[in-house]
């Protein structure tokens, strides 16, 4: 039988019934790539590393999962709307899954912060687009204050029906390998998906379908870590915009996985960051967002910071959680333009130098 999303593969563990209305894009499914030249740049050419490409979600990022069954579960209680506070992939996503069953969305974003792909989407797909003078805890602040006086349902990771589906992710993952990676690093923002990824892990534990638990490596960007520096930040700064969060709302949760799990959380800096984004993009083929791309980041300062794991052969997952084409700013920004020539054979030969 054809996929239909990830309702209908991982039911049995989502709290969904026959009467919940299943509201799908086909998500989930997404590719986990092995990435063997990744690992050598890394320095840690032995490792078993793989990349989970979320990009590949119908919107671009893991967060269909989890708006697959927000949304599902807001239909089937009646609403008539459904309200987020996005850094752009949320609302992305809410938008798209309100568009295809009919309920009002409004999205409050970052003024100015949020990457042009995902701000289209929003749009494109009928949203009411709200930009704020101020960053995305604002926001958040802002959309539970309205959801709590108005019959407006909020679709943040703060709605624990995202995080049930998120946490399929996990399953796929173990579904593939047949059991789980000893290390997942992963960038952390509101924190809504370490949390999911973890629950994920322990529930296919208590079914038995993994011996060992993988360690929970968070990584946030320097200038926007208020996890790892053990205080909310009023003014988060960085490139990876989709992270730009200073106080998390899934902050408890994020430090019990790291904690359960053994594992850690760590920071990288702007330049970190898009170095691993350009490796990704040139070495392996794969085109993720900036923050995306902290994941890899973070593996290669814990490879450098722990030579006996670089030597390992250990198996490691990268969690990917957002298409390259969302931020086609920083791209270009990135790397060298295109060079303008003639439209001349002589011209043109002259710069390829082909022999
Ligand atoms: N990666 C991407 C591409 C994201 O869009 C986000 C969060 C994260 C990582 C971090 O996940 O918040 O669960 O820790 N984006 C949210 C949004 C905040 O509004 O789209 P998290």
């Amino acid at each position: 039988m054809s996929y239909r999303g990830v309702i209908d593969r991982y039911r049995a563990y989502l709290p969904v019934t026959d009467k919940t209305p299943v509201i799908s894009l086909c998500e989930g499914n997404t590719p986990l790539l092995r990435a063997s030249k990744l690992a050598q740049w890394i320095g840690a050419g032995k490792l078993n590393l793989y990349l989970k490409l979320e990009g590949m979600n119908p919107t671009g990022s893991f967060k269909d999962r989890g708006m697959t069954l927000a949304m599902s579960k807001a239909v089937e209680q009646k609403t008539r709307a459904v309200i987020t506070a996005s850094t752009g992939n949320t609302s992305a996503s809410a938008a798209a899954y309100s568009a295809r069953v009919g309920v009002r969305c409004i999205v409050l974003i970052p003024g100015g912060a949020i990457a042009l792909g995902k701000l289209s989407q929003a749009v494109m797909h009928g949203a009411d687009v709200l930009s704020i003078d101020g960053n995305f805890d604002d926001a958040l602040r802002l959309v539970r204050e309205i959801s709590d006086q108005y019959p407006v349902t909020l679709v943040n990771s703060i709605n624990p029906y995202r995080i049930e589906g998120q946490k399929t992710a996990s399953f796929e993952i173990i579904d593939e390998l047949g059991e789980a990676p000893a290390y997942q690093f992963m960038p952390v923002g509101n924190a809504g998906n370490i949390t999911a990824y973890w629950k994920g892990y322990l529930e296919y534990q208590k079914h038995g379908k993994i011996r060992q638990l993988p360690r929970m490596m968070g990584v946030q960007a320097a200038g926007a870590a208020p996890i790892v520096r053990g205080a909310p930040i009023s003014n988060p700064q960085t490139i990876a915009t989709a992270i730009r969060i200073g106080n998390p709302a899934s902050w408890k949760q994020a430090v019990a996985a790291r904690d359960e799990s053994g594992g850690g959380i760590d920071t990288v800096t702007d330049d970190e960051i898009v170095e691993a984004y350009k490796a990704l993009a040139s070495l392996e083929g794969v085109f993720c967002e900036p923050a995306s791309a902290a994941s890899v980041a973070g593996l290669k300062k814990y490879a450098c910071l722990h030579p006996d794991f670089a030597a390992s052969q250990e198996t490691v997952a990268c969690i990917l959680t957002g298409h390259g084409l969302k931020d086609p700013d920083r791209a270009l920004a990135s790397v060298a333009k295109p060079k303008n020539v003639k439209a001349d054979l002589k011209a043109i030969l002259n710069e390829l130098k082909l022999g």
